[in-house]
């Protein structure tokens, strides 16, 4: 008999399974920005992947009910920051509803394309909106890369069950 997955403990699909799955899913920590005018917007983003390399594409998910999402559904660029343990607190900013996301302490700069770039980040990029495709209550975006920095300093912040962590070593 060839090895298997133990059935045991399994459970049939729900959003209550696909949650617990996810919160054993150590992932980086990003916040996606765009501008509309004169109000920034941007929210914290775990559903960050990197898609192809020629052309440099990636994808990001968004609920149709984030507050951002008016924006970035009319958005032609994105920026794309990949966030530092030392910026769990911005990280919180960026995921709390009805928070000053872009108002002190946070710092930032209007960059390329007119899209908000966040200081003192690991790495961030400014993205051309190519699609945005219809999942459920979300839409993936998918961009391609403008111009960007990956040489900030410092270890990448993750989260894991429910919490910001760094890596061990
Ligand atoms: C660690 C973390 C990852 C998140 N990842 C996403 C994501 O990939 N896509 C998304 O639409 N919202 C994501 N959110 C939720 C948004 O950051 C934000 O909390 C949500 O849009 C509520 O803010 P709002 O009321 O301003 O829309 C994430 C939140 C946290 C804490």
């Amino acid at each position: 008999m060839t090895a298997g997955p133990r059935l045991g403990t399994h459970r049939l699909a729900s959003s209550d399974l696909l949650r617990s799955v996810f919160r054993r899913h150590a992932a980086g920590v990003a916040v996606i920005t765009a501008q509309d005018g004169d109000a920034p917007v941007g929210f914290t983003a775990t559903s960050l992947t990197s898609v192809s390399a020629e052309p440099p594409l990636l994808s990001f998910g968004i609920s149709t009910g984030a507050s951002s999402w008016p924006v970035i559904s009319r958005a032609g660029h994105v920026g794309v920051h990949i966030l530092g343990e030392h910026q769990q607190e911005l990280a919180a900013t960026f995921a709390r509803s009805g928070a000053d996301r872009f108002g002190a302490p946070t710092e930032w700069r209007t960059g390329a394309e007119g899209v908000p770039v966040l200081d003192d980040v690991l790495a961030w990029l400014v993205c051309r909106v190519v699609a945005r495709v219809p999942a459920a209550d979300h839409r993936i975006v998918l961009a391609e890369v403008v111009l960007g920095d990956p040489s900030g300093a410092g270890r990448p912040l993750l989260y894991h069950q429910g919490r910001f962590n760094g890596l061990r070593d």
